[in-house]
């Protein structure tokens, strides 16, 4: 048996030198097919991954695909929460993340020890969390949700039950705007989505006042109030498809730009300006993934993600209870 190469996990992925006359995309194919892998991946992906992915989705439309494929190996082109969500549903996969050190700062901004006390201290509330944190927050709470079912889901639990939501705050409040539920709200925030700036998006709107604004429900209430459609990834993508508006002002991560143009072609998506001159509308976690890391990781099958079974079957029963209660959500 061949051995695998030692994977340095502060670089994160198996750094080796790459022929460069190699057809990268013809050997991701031929890698795919003797291994029987898959490519799962997210709109935030760069254009080279997206246009080689099996499937690109939204973290719903991620979850179910990683819980029903029958390939032996799945290739997570997007953050370790979500990797993670795919060996939690199919624990007999071997789960790949081409950069092992794609994190989230919503992830990041819930520490388990701290969250494990704040639901302690709060006995009487369901505890809801969005998808985007870690298997050990997802073990502390009683549903999981993403931006696409939150919604549907909170409509689902008893009036009288109070709600913890964690961790995004700004999409825990459009929800109460939603929703009318009071819920207490864990203080995190994505990092992307709180540099989109109210005042430049304003004068946009003035320079393009036949556009439709797009808005992820992870951007600030100032920026929410100036959408004509608020949704995840998916729901932005299809509503521009459908709608016969020609311009759309896209404020989330501009990676999705790539498939509204391809599925588009004739329609002009304009990136909502972040706060200053920077390129922070790109997420420095989904970015650090590229086509040469995916080839890499496919090839070696490093990095993958591994987890304590006690943990697992924790974090499994939320997640459950979240594709359960979301079936009906295209
Ligand atoms: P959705 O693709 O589920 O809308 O989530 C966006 C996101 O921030 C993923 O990290
Ligand atoms: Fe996390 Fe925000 Fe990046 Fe999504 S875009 S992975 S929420 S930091």
């Amino acid at each position: 048996m061949t051995e695998l190469p030692v994977l340095d996990t502060q670089v994160g992925y198996v750094n080796e030198d790459i022929d460069p006359t190699l057809d990268l995309y013809d050997e991701i194919e031929r890698l795919k097919k003797e291994k029987n892998a898959i490519i799962l991946a997210h709109y935030y992906q760069e254009a080279d991954i997206q246009d080689i992915a099996d499937y690109i989705g939204d973290s719903l439309g991620l979850s179910r695909k990683a819980a029903e494929t029958d390939a032996d190996i799945i290739v997570f082109a997007g953050v370790h929460f979500m990797a993670e969500t795919a060996i939690i549903v199919n624990p007999d996969k071997t789960v790949l993340l081409p950069d092992l050190n794609a994190g989230c700062s919503l992830a990041d901004s819930c520490p388990p020890d701290q969250f494990k006390a704040f639901v302690e201290s709060h006995p009487d509330h369901t505890v809801v969390s969005y998808i985007n944190c870690s298997a050990a927050v997802k073990a502390l709470s009683d549903i999981i949700c993403t931006s696409s079912n939150a919604e549907h889901i909170i409509r689902q639990i008893p009036e009288d039950k109070p709600i913890i939501f964690a961790p995004d705050q700004n999409l825990g409040r459009y929800l109460i705007k939603q929703t009318g539920r009071d819920m207490l709200l864990w203080e995190g925030v994505c990092i992307v989505h709180e540099v989109f700036s109210e005042q430049k998006l304003v004068q946009l709107k003035m320079r393009h006042p036949e556009a439709e604004v797009l808005a992820h429900p992870e951007c600030e209430e100032a920026v929410l109030r100036h959408a004509d459609f608020i949704g995840s990834t998916t729901g932005i993508l299809r509503y521009a498809t459908e709608s016969s508006t020609e311009t759309f002002i896209v404020a989330t991560e501009g990676g999705i730009l790539h498939q509204m143009e391809k599925q588009n072609p004739t329609k002009t998506f304009i990136a909502a300006p972040p706060d200053n001159g920077c390129a922070c509308n790109e997420c420095p976690h989904m970015r650090l993934n590229t086509i040469e890391k995916l080839y890499l990781c496919l090839k070696h099958e490093q990095p993958q993600i591994t987890m304590d079974e006690e943990l697992r079957k924790k974090a499994l029963v939320p997640i459950e209870r979240m594709l359960e209660m979301s079936a009906a959500i295209k």
